[in-house]
């Protein structure tokens, strides 16, 4: 709705009158009692206001336009936005005369600074009496509008007109306005690098977080050193969650937060507040849509796993952390740990923002023979080797004897920058050549996505061994590439290596200890959606010897404080197939623990078009299924999502996804996980594993079995009701 500039008609009727007051209603929350609306540009046209030129386009923008940085900080749906055909367009957009009668005008502002070519204007009589730009003078910067405001009392009673111009070509050569008022109080502004001294006398400081609120950066330090800095979407008023910050190493000493932006009337600086236990301990891992069988932090966003090791009897789960928003950012290094690979501890993060740059992914060693030297009364040292994504993006290392507090190495970086956005380094200990192995993803120019191989006697010290093949244009083993050897069908004098990439995609070979020799071309790993980034635990003991791989699940969680999750814990082992051996994926048999109570169905025949056998019932749930399918199509019903299999062409289908299942003679083995947040699928031995994310209903209980087709027969179904991982 185009909310027009001189007064509304002073009387209504009808469905007029019912969409005056609509209109009143919806504007009381962004007015004051006696403000005056002059445009929100909510409509499908600038009508009345009239535009020339080509960078106003045809009516208001509903955000960015294509090619442009995510715009933030309007009111509403639309605003003025003079990016349309990009920053060469110019133009100008003019309201109709009104008079001044507040004594202040505020509006919305952003985009470049250029105040002679892209500006907001206050006219009168044809001269411009008040005149704003945008904040933006260098590439980079932020698309978000900020409040400003004009003192108009000296022209109190004058006929304006108000003028958006865009006479820019370059870079930030456009403008954003919206939300312009006429007001009697003067709207709230904008103060910069507002300072706000708080006293660690807390174990955590509390951030106020809200979604959507503008992202401000928030710097916190102590003297003139600062400790972090992040991009945090500070809530002005009551919070949707509560940021954590564990300031326990500054306990006792004075925190300098600083804010770059923040409107006057924002009540986040103040609400950050020390406090000695974590926000919302009492509904913790209790949140409607928090997976029960799936790690996923506290709060915050996660994506990959990273350093996945064992060490003093703990399984370590790190991750790409944002501590301080639901969507990605900020990398940190979160921390969890688990003594049976399902139910873990988060214990903070270990990894902060420096000045190299954000956290990003990487592995963890224990260096048994403490070539490191970061070993420590005998103890061997447990050492992260990340990424830190700074420009120049550079490779660096942590370590620690205890598992619980780790040191940056002082020597950082461990190895410079090969090319832009080289990252995700995974290392392990090379047996026969008594070395460590580094592969890490690097983009050639010439190449393309390839895998760098580097060995170091002491993880200080890299030296380039190899480097993959990598196909210009293609996605070969692109970013997070993880290494190991498996043995062929269990054989131990028959082993392969294996090089996978985050999209889990893998090529099968040999490695003499410098380079690897793929003998095919990549292959497809996992099945599902929204699976990435796995990574494999280094340092299981040799007399457990599984390969045991968690993956970043990609579990959207609207509404909740934290967004994102891991997989379970997955077996993976090369199987033979007459192509050759092929990756196979099982759940970890820790999983079993967490069965509750159990329903096995007697074997029995399912009959095409009967009504579908009821399994049972239950929230958290494995089925597991072993059936002869014949050439039928076998559909279980798992809480509304749809597991088949279509036995004549050997295919799993999951919600309408579908994907290659060999049959296992006459057989065919299905396993299902159920949890709140998503499905986790496993057929044909696990050589077909499709995880999906997926929402079942509350109230949707129900796990049956029917066939099409064809009889189908069931030789065993059980239904384990799961415990939750978060509770003993
Ligand atoms: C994969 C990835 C990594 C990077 C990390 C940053 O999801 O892009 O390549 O290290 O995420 O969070």
């Amino acid at each position: 709705m185009s909310h027009p500039l001189p007064h509304a008609p002073r009387r209504f009727a009808g469905p007029l009158r019912a969409l005056a007051i609509a209109l009143l209603l919806y504007h009381a929350a962004a007015l004051g009692a006696d403000d005056m609306l002059l445009a929100d540009f909510e409509g499908a046209s600038y009508a009345p206001w009239t535009a020339t030129g080509d960078a106003f386009g045809n009516g208001p923008a509903k955000g960015a336009l294509p090619g442009q940085m995510s715009v933030s900080g309007f009111k509403g749906k639309g605003l003025v936005n003079s990016f349309h055909k990009g920053d060469t367009s110019t133009g100008t957009l003019t309201s109709p005369p009104f008079p001044i009668e507040r004594n202040f005008i505020g509006f919305l502002i952003g985009g470049g600074a250029n105040p002679g070519k892209l500006a907001f204007q206050l006219l009168v009589d044809g001269r411009v009496v008040r005149s704003a730009s945008g904040p933006n003078s260098q590439p980079g910067g932020s698309e978000e509008l900020s409040p400003e405001s004009w003192d108009v009392s000296e022209l109190l009673g004058k006929t304006a007109t108000l003028r958006v111009l865009d006479d820019a070509t370059g870079g930030w050569g456009h403008i954003n306005v919206d939300h312009v008022v006429q007001s009697d109080r003067r709207p709230a502004g904008i103060r910069r690098d507002v300072v706000r001294n708080v006293v660690a006398s807390r174990r955590y400081l509390l951030f106020p977080v809200q979604h959507g609120a503008p992202s401000r950066v928030v710097t916190v330090s102590v003297g003139d050193h600062v400790i972090v800095r992040n991009d945090v979407g500070l809530a002005p008023g009551t919070p949707d969650w509560w940021a954590v910050m564990d300031v326990g190493p500054w306990q006792g000493q004075t925190l300098h937060v600083k804010v770059d932006r923040l409107p006057e009337d924002s009540g986040a600086l103040d609400a950050i507040r020390p406090s000695e236990t974590l926000p919302d301990a009492a509904t913790l891992y209790r949140e409607p849509l928090r997976g029960q069988l799936h790690f996923s932090p506290q709060r915050g966003w996660n994506n990959d796993p990273n350093g996945m090791v064992f060490y003093n009897g703990e399984y370590h789960l790190f991750f790409q952390h944002n501590p301080y928003g639901w969507g990605w950012g900020n990398m940190h290094w979160g921390h969890a740990v688990s003594r049976d690979l399902v139910r873990w501890t988060e214990l903070g993060d270990v990894l902060m923002p420096d000045v190299y740059g954000p956290m990003f992914s990487g592995s963890a060693v224990v260096d048994w023979k403490n070539t490191s030297g970061f070993g420590k009364d005998g103890k061997p040292p447990l050492v992260l080797i990340y990424t830190a994504a700074g420009n120049p993006t550079v490779q660096c290392l942590a370590h620690s004897t205890d598992g619980r507090t780790f040191t940056k190495y002082d020597g950082n970086p461990v190895l410079p920058q090969v090319t832009g956005g080289n990252r995700d380094p995974k290392v392990f200990w090379h047996e026969p050549t008594q070395r460590w192995v580094m592969v890490l993803y690097v983009e050639l120019p010439q190449r393309g996505h390839t895998i760098h191989f580097y060995t170091s006697p002491n993880l200080r010290q890299w030296t380039l061994a190899s480097v993959t093949e990598g196909v210009r244009g293609s996605n070969y083993l692109y970013e997070c590439p993880d290494f190991f050897e498996l043995p062929v069908d269990g054989n131990p004098r028959n082993t392969k290596w294996v090089l996978l990439a985050a999209n889990t995609e893998y090529a099968v070979g040999t490695f003499d200890g410098t380079r690897f020799n793929p003998e095919h071309s990549r292959l497809p790993g996992q099945r599902g959606k929204g699976f990435y980034a796995p990574q494999t635990y280094s340092d299981i003991p040799a007399r457990d010897g599984r390969r045991i791989q968690v993956g970043w699940f990609q579990t959207e969680t609207k509404g909740m404080s934290f967004n994102q999750s891991m997989t379970l814990p997955l077996v993976l082992t090369l199987v033979s197939t007459p192509e050759g051996p092929r990756m196979a994926y099982n759940p970890a048999k820790e999983t079993r623990s967490l069965r509750k109570d159990t329903r096995a169905l007697k074997a029995k025949s399912l009959q095409p078009g009967a009504t579908p056998t009821l399994v049972g019932e239950a929230e958290l749930l494995e089925l597991e299924a072993d059936f002869e399918p014949g050439d039928a199509t076998t559909t279980f019903h798992v809480r509304g999502a749809t597991v088949a299999y279509d036995a004549a062409k050997q295919e799993l289908s999951v919600n309408g996804h579908k994907a290659p299942a060999p049959l296992l003679g006459k057989r065919q083995r299905i396993t299902v996980f159920c949890d709140r947040t998503g499905l986790e699928v496993f057929a044909s031995d696990g050589l077909c594993y499709m995880p999906m994310p997926f929402q079942p209903r509350p109230d949707d209980l129900k796990v049956s079995a029917e066939s099409s087709g064809a009889p189908v027969r069931l030789r065993r179904v059980a239904l384990h009701a799961l415990k939750s991982i978060w509770r003993p």
